[in-house]
């Protein structure tokens, strides 16, 4: 432990279960010192197990979809009467594609589900961000990560329009950056992260044996959730105030080799 998070605060969504990524983060922000208030849908709420983990993190569930901004509104509110005030971090650990859920591949898409998936997995960043800067609930030196995958970056159509949705997710990241950045010096930043086994990271068709290709492709080997979690820490901490508007890897060293057939080195 390095006391790194002592005295901060910060609302922490998309913990569905032991295996989810904020569920990491939350365990590890709490024992760094923070308190937290957790979120997720009431459906994920009733199907998974975060109330195990409120109980665990002596932290509260605010239930609130993503996609509906007085969700969002009710959420920053509930946070704030919470802390007693403004508060420091929010982790955007969200994902959703209707149409990978439904094995639909990228030249087949269902433009309904398109847009939801937009909605869940991009656009409710750009809304949890616009609530939090109108109601001026960060604070200066605050910090706001989001989850992100490589597919946002490179083309990867087995990804689905997921692909699509991180690219957006990015570029948000970006512009709300700026804003955040002069008007309140509160940074924006996305983790691209490792393929994980996790309920949504088990939805993507042939994920099993991608992990295992990614990981022998790393030179450190996929970064775990836990990882994942360690490096957001850090990103939440006062170690990192210059970091924002960017696009950080957690993933072994992936995203910056050129993947070639062994044989060639042998
Ligand atoms: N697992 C991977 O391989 C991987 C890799 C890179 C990035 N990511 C990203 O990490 C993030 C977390 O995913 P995870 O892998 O921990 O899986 P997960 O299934 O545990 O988490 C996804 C969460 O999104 C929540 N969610 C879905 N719709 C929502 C809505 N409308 N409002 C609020 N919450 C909603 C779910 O309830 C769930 O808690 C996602 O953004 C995902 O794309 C995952």
């Amino acid at each position: 432990m390095y006391n790194l998070l002592q005295g901060k605060r910060g609302i922490i969504t998309g913990a569905l279960n032991d295996m989810s990524i904020a569920w990491k983060v939350a365990q590890k922000a709490v024992a760094e010192g923070a308190e937290i208030v957790l979120t997720n849908t009431p459906v994920s709420i009733r199907l998974g197990t975060i109330n195990r983990l409120a109980e665990e993190t002596g932290s509260i569930v605010l239930p609130a979809d993503a996609t509906s901004v007085n969700d969002l509104e009710s959420l920053v509110d509930g946070a704030m009467a919470h802390f007693g005030g403004k508060f420091d971090f929010v982790l955007h650990s969200i994902g959703m594609s209707p149409n990978i859920r439904k094995g639909i591949p990228y030249e087949n898409l269902n433009y309904e589900y398109f847009h939801k998936t937009v909605d869940i997995s991009a656009m409710s960043f750009h809304k949890l961000l616009q609530v939090l800067y109108q109601k001026d609930a960060l604070r200066a030196g605050g910090s706001v990560v989001a989850l992100t995958y490589i597919a946002g970056d490179r083309a990867m159509p087995g990804y689905g329009d997921m692909a699509d949705a991180k690219a957006m997710l990015q570029s948000i990241t970006r512009n709300f950056g700026v804003i955040m950045g002069r008007e309140r010096q509160v940074r924006v930043n996305t983790v691209s992260q490792s393929p994980t086994l996790t309920t949504a990271g088990q939805g993507i068709a042939g994920m099993g044996s991608m992990i295992d290709y990614v990981d022998n492709v790393s030179p450190l080997g996929n970064a775990s959730a836990d990882d994942c979690a360690d490096y957001i820490l850090t990103l939440f901490s006062d170690l990192t105030r210059k970091v924002t508007m960017q696009n950080l890897y957690n993933d072994g060293g992936y995203s910056s080799i050129l993947p070639y057939p062994n044989q060639i080195l042998s």
